[in-house]
């Protein structure tokens, strides 16, 4: 990401990376279609009579389109009809941009901070003093750092799914990574460098493991203000210690025995939780974002204790890898591996996936493998084992959207890969839904997210794109694969990016967020931006087809810094379909930019660079939420939340666009949804300093809208002149916080 300049030991930017070094599509040879646009989208994508419902990651989980499901059991009633304007307007004044160190939002709106880190979530917990003396082994019980993907799920006066409740919930979030400065005294404290460094306070490190993961907390509405309960026996943190167990194809294989699980089914942790998502039944996905840094792996110490598929597996995940002095740079982001002694049970030895013991369950050789999957936890059961759903797939996951769901039909989660050339997933359940099945739990996951179909997209130049399985035998996944001899189901699910390198899968632009218009299906994918060395300029294809220069300041910000928003249409309005139409409903860019860079005719009311959280509201079905997380724009505002009112697939047309890098000029073809104007997207809210903007859900009733602010002040150099003192003020140390936007005449958000 690139408002996270965190770098580690090594200048590696901890968020900024790509492995993938595949010739897979870019259509830079590919002569421009001429398949007229009208061809392509008369065909129809309408949705009269089909049933939808979707939440993805910020949804109450029930939404508006309950009342066409078959009459459910008693947990989660039909929402109360919300009266949403017809047709819908946005209803607000743009916020400007802005470089202040506060939360804006419009005239008429109110937001409050509602959670932020270290804030205590047990009876007998202090508040958090912010200056890194708190007792560590309290973290446990203190709001993580780094808030992310986030869900409300509505809860009756019985503790149970509620999704319609207007008042009373239980708020689910990750905690994606932190910003140690400010966790400890005076930062990490660290010695020696390079491969050398080492961490010699395990205090600091006892507080950064439980910092990450998940939060669930009570929240209430009591008159018009918004609280977290700190004594709800509901409330739990689920973090880097807690154990949890494997399901699907990779369980209780090799691949996932260590010396921790003998028998390869169960792992310690969940880490680097970025986007989220939801099921039917009620319960949360949280998603392993970019777990391989974590991991120690020396090159020189472990490359020849390694097989050719495992060197090759590696190398695809960015787990050990030399710079570009052939000096080994893994050494795990946070140098969790380090600590001696180690104790009793692993704590930092888990962290160093080095051959080291006498077989794979002597050491942690296969630790990485238990990481990089989307976990399934059910906020209603404090007691209960989160389960890694090996069936979706391992890779750099941001979220998992779920898409329509229709009873008697399988349901579907849209799914990207956030790095750098990588790809956009979906996975399709073998059984069809039932809502028998709400308020089922873990249980109900077993059922539907470990037996089903894995794919991944690839999009053509026409504006057509197929879904390619990623199953042994078929596209290429087979044990005679010259670059990776697939062995079975859990090799393909394990190494997925590889099965979709085979497959022939389309490089995209660093897919973050997935979300569905409940109103037409259309599913929506942000790719927030590139880079020049990533995608230079021969290698733009149909979608993702600019490169400019955005310069900041003096500097160049070649490729494509302000990313671009595609989406698409699974053929028939059906989720299963293994065919889809496109288009890029927008692109990132300032409102100064050329036409050729500012394609969506951004305004200064709407512009923006690097979309990352997108959600629909469920409440104004129609409604789109975009979040920022930009390093490019960043000379002239922080980053935002803004209000959108989308079309859909094809409701632009064909472009030709003239990308330029110095002397070369490039035409690229591509098809361009219809400029959105200030009536169709509005800036809605601006952060502090420094910080991104993630995560987002919305009450019941659609009248409380939960935003993250993630790392205010990150990019401090010296902790004791901190860029943002937000949310507390004064000379405070920054916390990243859920902030609470409620609308002063008690009305839906936005509208
Ligand atoms: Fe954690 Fe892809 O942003
Ligand atoms: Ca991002
Ligand atoms: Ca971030
Ligand atoms: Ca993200």
């Amino acid at each position: 990401m690139t408002a996270n300049t965190r770098t580690d030991a090594n200048g590696v930017d901890l968020d900024d990376v790509g492995t993938n070094p595949t010739a897979n599509p870019s259509f830079t040879d590919l002569i421009a279609s001429r398949l007229s646009r009208r061809h392509l989208f008369g065909l129809g994508v309408g949705t009269a009579g089909t049933a939808l419902l979707q939440a993805c990651g910020g949804g109450s989980g029930g939404g508006s389109a309950f009342p066409i499901l078959p009459p459910a059991p008693a947990p989660a009633p039909a929402p109360a009809p919300v009266p949403a304007p017809s047709p819908m307007k946005l209803g607000f004044n743009a916020v400007a941009k802005s470089l202040d160190d506060v939360v804006t939002v419009p005239a008429g709106y109110t937001a409050s901070v509602l959670y932020r880190l270290g804030d205590p979530i047990a009876a007998g917990v202090a508040a958090y003093k912010n200056d890194g003396t708190d007792d560590p082994v309290t973290y446990d019980r203190r709001a993580g750092d780094h808030h992310d993907g986030m869900t409300f799920f509505g809860m009756n006066a019985s503790n149970k799914w509620d999704a319609a409740n207007p008042s009373r919930g239980l708020l689910v979030m990750n905690h994606e990574a932190i910003t140690p400065l400010f966790l400890h005294p005076k930062g990490q404290t660290i010695s020696g460098t390079a491969v050398a460094a080492v961490r010699t306070s395990t205090d600091e490190v006892l507080r950064e493991f439980y910092l990450h993961g998940v939060s669930v907390i009570e929240v209430n509405k009591s008159g018009n203000a918004w609280s977290y309960k700190q004594d709800s026996s509901l409330n739990r943190r689920v973090h880097t210690l807690t154990e949890m167990t494997f399901s699907g194809p990779a369980a209780k294989t090799d691949y996932l025995k260590t010396k921790y699980s003998t028998d390869g089914s169960k792992t310690r942790g969940t880490l680097n939780n970025c986007a989220n998502g939801t099921t039917p039944w009620g319960t949360y996905l949280t998603c392993e974002e970019n777990w391989a840094g974590y991991f120690r792996r020396i090159t020189a110490n472990d490359d020849a204790k390694r097989s050719v598929k495992e060197l090759a597996s590696f190398k695809r995940y960015g787990i050990g890898s030399k710079n570009s002095n052939g000096v080994d740079t893994a050494t795990g982001r946070e140098l969790w591996a380090t600590p001696t002694p180690d104790t009793s049970d692993d704590l930092y030895g888990r962290w160093n996936t080095e051959v080291l013991g006498a077989s794979a369950v002597a050491d942690y050789r296969n630790g990485h493998n238990t990481y990089g999957w989307v976990v399934e936890i059910d906020p209603f059961n404090p007691t209960s084992t989160p389960k890694k759903r090996t069936a979706l797939g391992r890779f750099g996951h941001e979220g998992a959207c779920l898409g329509p769901v229709v009873a008697g039909k399988p349901l579907v989660w849209y799914m990207g890969d956030d790095s750098r050339n990588e790809y956009i997933y979906k996975f399709v359940s073998t059984k069809n839904w039932d809502a028998a099945d709400i308020g089922g739990g873990i249980a109900a996951g077993d059922k539907y997210m470990d037996d089903g179909r894995l794919y991944v997209a690839k999009f053509n130049a026409d504006g057509t794109g197929v879904w390619l399985e990623l199953k042994l035998g078929v596209n290429g996944i087979t044990s005679s694969n010259s670059t990776y001899a697939f062995a079975d189901a859990a090799d393909v699910v394990t190494n997925a990016r590889l099965a979709a390198d085979a497959a022939g899968a389309t490089k995209m632009d660093r897919p973050e967020w997935a979300a569905v218009n409940p109103k037409t299906g259309d599913v929506y994918v942000t790719l927030t931006n590139t880079n020049a060395s990533a995608r230079p300029i021969g290698s733009t294809d149909a979608a993702n087809p600019r490169f400019y220069n955005d310069k900041k300041g003096a500097a160049d910000q070649k490729g494509n810094p302000n990313g671009h928003i595609v989406r698409f249409a699974d053929d028939n309005a059906d989720p299963t379909s293994l065919s889809f139409k496109w288009d890029v409903y927008l692109f990132g860019a300032r409102s100064t930019a050329s036409a050729d860079v500012n394609l969506s005719q951004l305004t200064a009311d709407n512009d923006l660079s690097s979309p990352d959280g997108m959600w629909f509201s469920q409440a104004a079905p129609g409604l789109l939420w975009l979040e920022t997380d930009d390093g490019a724009y960043t000379d002239v505002t922080n980053c935002m939340l803004l209000a959108a009112l989308p079309g859909k697939v094809g409701d632009g047309g064909a472009k030709a666009i003239t990308n330029v890098d110095g002397a070369t000029t490039r035409t690229q073809n591509t098809f361009v949804g219809k400029a959105p104007g200030t009536d169709g997207l509005r800036r809605f809210l601006v952060g502090p300093k420094d910080c991104e903007i993630t995560g987002i859900a919305e009450s019941g009733d659609g009248r409380a809208l939960f935003v993250n602010i993630q790392h205010p002040g990150e990019d401090t150099k010296d902790v004791a002149v901190p860029n943002s003192h937000w949310p507390d003020g004064g000379t405070s140390r920054p916390r990243s916080a859920t902030v609470v936007i409620t609308k002063n005449d008690g009305g839906l958000i936005g509208l």
